[in-house]
């Protein structure tokens, strides 16, 4: 296949040549990065161990854009158990995209998940770059390690206050990526996420079921009045932002918020769906979940400073595509 013509020529040359390991390859994010790098003409390690937190069957759908392409070496690794240093090691630049997300499921038994997943799985890969410190690792962490904040747009220097046990573990995963620069000079470069959205999105996330609701005849949930807003980020610009932290000179800031730079409100969200699908979803409210925060926004300042990072799709049009990827999912995958 020839290079996208959508993945920009700066990327491509600064990572071509390269052999990277995209850890979480059969998700929602991980699976858009590792495409774009495979459109890129980059060698591709991808790990994944089809965690439990949504159906296999939608990973291994997300997978399929992968293992067309001879570049590609799936991996099935448990990083919180497998050995990591071979496969660490055979790489020059780690996207460290494997987690258990998710606010809401943090709560009860499932946090030993969030603890294996977010944590100890981050650990083991830290240890394994010991070796070769100079592998850059650029990993997603998100917008839930700031809680509730009235500094907004939020600049990355914000208390850390996460309001949910997810975000707690988020922040564990920063310290010890700062932990691990600073006594073992591993290149680490964090990025918070804000609210990522489009096609692929976990079925649990919001624009998924509000997207399903105006297709099907299910209802969608509104957990609170609605009035809550979101930065909601396009998964592209997310892509962009991660294959630019992967090559850009950083200093000392080593963490970025990465922003859609449009916040919404999930009713406004509703009313765009709606309106492109000519259908209004049946709606019912329900309280507010323990651990939702009630506003983000990203103060992308840095992002755009170091990285030159600038989100570029509006809400419409990404809500379109999302809309546009599950009408079909859904044709041929029925609820
Ligand atoms: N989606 C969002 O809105 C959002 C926002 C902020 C941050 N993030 C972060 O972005 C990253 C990707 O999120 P996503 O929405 O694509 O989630 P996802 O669940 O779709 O993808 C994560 C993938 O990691 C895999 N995984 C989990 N634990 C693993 C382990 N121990 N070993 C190997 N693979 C493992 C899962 O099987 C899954 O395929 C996560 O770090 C998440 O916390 C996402």
């Amino acid at each position: 296949m020839m290079p996208s013509d959508e993945t920009p020529a700066s990327y491509r040359a600064a990572l071509s040549g390269r052999r990277v390991l995209v850890t979480g390859c059969a998700g929602f994010i991980g699976s858009h990065v590792a495409q774009a790098l495979l459109e890129a003409q980059v060698d591709v390690v991808g790990v994944d161990c089809f965690n439990d937190n949504y159906a296999r069957r939608e990973k291994l759908d997300n997978l399929r854009h992968l293992t067309s392409w001879e570049r590609f070496e799936f991996t099935p690794i448990d990083l919180a158990r497998g050995a990591l240093a071979e496969v660490v090691h055979e790489c020059d630049l780690v996207l460290h995209l494997a987690a258990e997300p998710g606010v809401r499921t943090s709560w009860g038994s499932r946090y030993e998940q969030y603890l294996r997943n977010n944590v100890l799985a981050t650990q083991h890969l830290l240890e394994a770059l010991r070796a070769t410190p100079e592998t850059r690792m650029v990993y997603a962490s998100s917008s839930s390690v700031y809680g509730d904040t009235d500094l907004r747009p939020t600049p990355e220097a914000a208390s850390l206050r996460p309001r949910s046990p997810y975000g707690q573990t988020k922040v564990a995963m920063e310290h010890l990526c700062e932990l691990y620069s600073a006594n073992f000079g591993v290149d680490t470069v964090g990025l918070r996420y804000f609210t990522v959205y489009g096609p692929r999105q976990r079925p649990d996330m919001a624009f998924y079921r509000i997207c399903r609701a105006v297709l099907t005849d299910l209802e969608f949930v509104v957990f609170g009045d609605g009035r809550q807003t979101r930065d909601f980020t396009f998964v592209d610009d997310i892509v962009a932002a991660t294959l630019a932290a992967a090559t850009a000179k950083v200093s000392e800031d080593r963490i970025f918020n990465i922003g859609g730079g449009s916040p919404a409100s999930l009713r406004e969200a509703i009313e765009i769906v709606a309106h492109l699908a000519e259908r209004t979803p049946a709606i019912r409210y329900e309280d507010s979940e323990r651990g939702d925060v009630r506003d983000t926004a990203a103060d992308t300042t840095r992002a755009q400073n170091v990285l030159g990072f600038t989100p570029s799709t509006s809400l419409s049009d990404g809500l379109a595509a999302e809309l546009h990827w599950l009408s079909g999912r859904l044709t041929s995958n029925p609820v």
